[in-house]
């Protein structure tokens, strides 16, 4: 499989997908999502792989987040469309794989990129990780299953307070608050992911996929759908005119508010 945005290589029955959009801190643009989406499927039927790793290129980012540069001048349509498209493509993909997926977090988890970690079955980050969801300082909310998925991992104060403050937390506090499992250098992140890999790797591959199925069940769906109706709403405020393009314009926005 060869890919513009991505890195992927298969070895002892773990598929490693490396997102590497480096000058972009690995920004999720739509190609991006759609080779991933491809990654993702074939190696999920390959019977060969066993699991799957998603990490970022460089000692920067895991992913900075969804490209904002693409979808500033969206309308509520379109960025409904997007969060939805997204959700299904990938999102959702992940999270119902019958093939487990480790994200190994190798720097900034931002927005999509926290989003993306969390519908990994489990993560393990690098010291120097830095994870949040800064989508209200852009005048828009997450779009890709952030506002189920970081109450479901932390609590929901911990997500509240996170969502609503924008703010970013380090990997210590990321293990202490269950969003990551482990916390190690980034050296060791990629042969210490293989290593809990290969343990999953040598049991049934069957019991495995009923095992994520009955998990996930666990979990109501309906909120995923509010989150693309709010998500798509905000693409139609000032705020959201204002967020973006001060971000493009590197400065701090200055919010109309309602
Ligand atoms: N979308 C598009 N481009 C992005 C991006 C994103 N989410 N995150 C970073 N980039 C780009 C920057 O625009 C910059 O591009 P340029 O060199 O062409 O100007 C490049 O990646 C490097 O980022 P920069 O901001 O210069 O690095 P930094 O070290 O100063 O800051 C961050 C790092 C992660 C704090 C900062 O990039 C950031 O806040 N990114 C956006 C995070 C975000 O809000 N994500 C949620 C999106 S919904």
């Amino acid at each position: 499989m060869s890919f513009e945005n991505l890195l992927v290589s298969a070895e002892g029955g773990i598929g490693t997908i490396t997102i590497n959009r480096p000058t972009k801190l690995n920004a999720l643009n739509r190609a991006t999502i759609n080779e991933l989406n491809e990654a993702i499927t074939a190696f999920d039927t390959d019977a060969g792989v066993k699991v799957i790793i998603i990490t970022g290129s460089g000692e920067k980012a895991f992913v900075a987040g969804a490209d904002i540069a693409e979808f500033a001048n969206f309308t509520e349509e379109e960025g409904e469309k997007l969060a939805a498209l997204g959700q299904t493509l990938l999102f959702d993909l992940i999270e119902n794989l019958g093939t487990p997926v480790i994200a190994a977090v190798n720097g900034f988890a931002l927005g999509g990129g926290l989003e993306l970690a969390m519908a990994c079955h489990f993560r393990i980050a690098s010291d120097n990780a830095k994870m949040g969801l800064p989508e209200v300082s852009l005048g828009v909310i997450p779009g890709y299953g952030g506002t189920q998925r970081l109450p479901q991992l932390i609590g929901k104060g911990r997500a509240m307070e996170m969502i609503l403050t924008a703010g970013m937390i380090a990997a210590e506090d990321a293990k202490a608050w269950g969003l990551v499992n482990h916390v190690v250098s980034q050296a060791e992140l990629l042969d210490f992911t293989k290593t809990i890999a290969e343990k999953i790797a040598k049991n049934s591959p069957v019991a495995i996929s009923k095992a994520i199925t009955a998990i996930n069940a666990g979990f109501t769906k309906e909120g995923y759908n509010e989150e693309i109706r709010g998500f798509g709403q905000a693409f139609g405020t000032d705020d959201f005119k204002e967020g973006t393009t001060a971000f493009i314009e590197k400065r701090k926005p200055v919010f109309p508010g309602r």
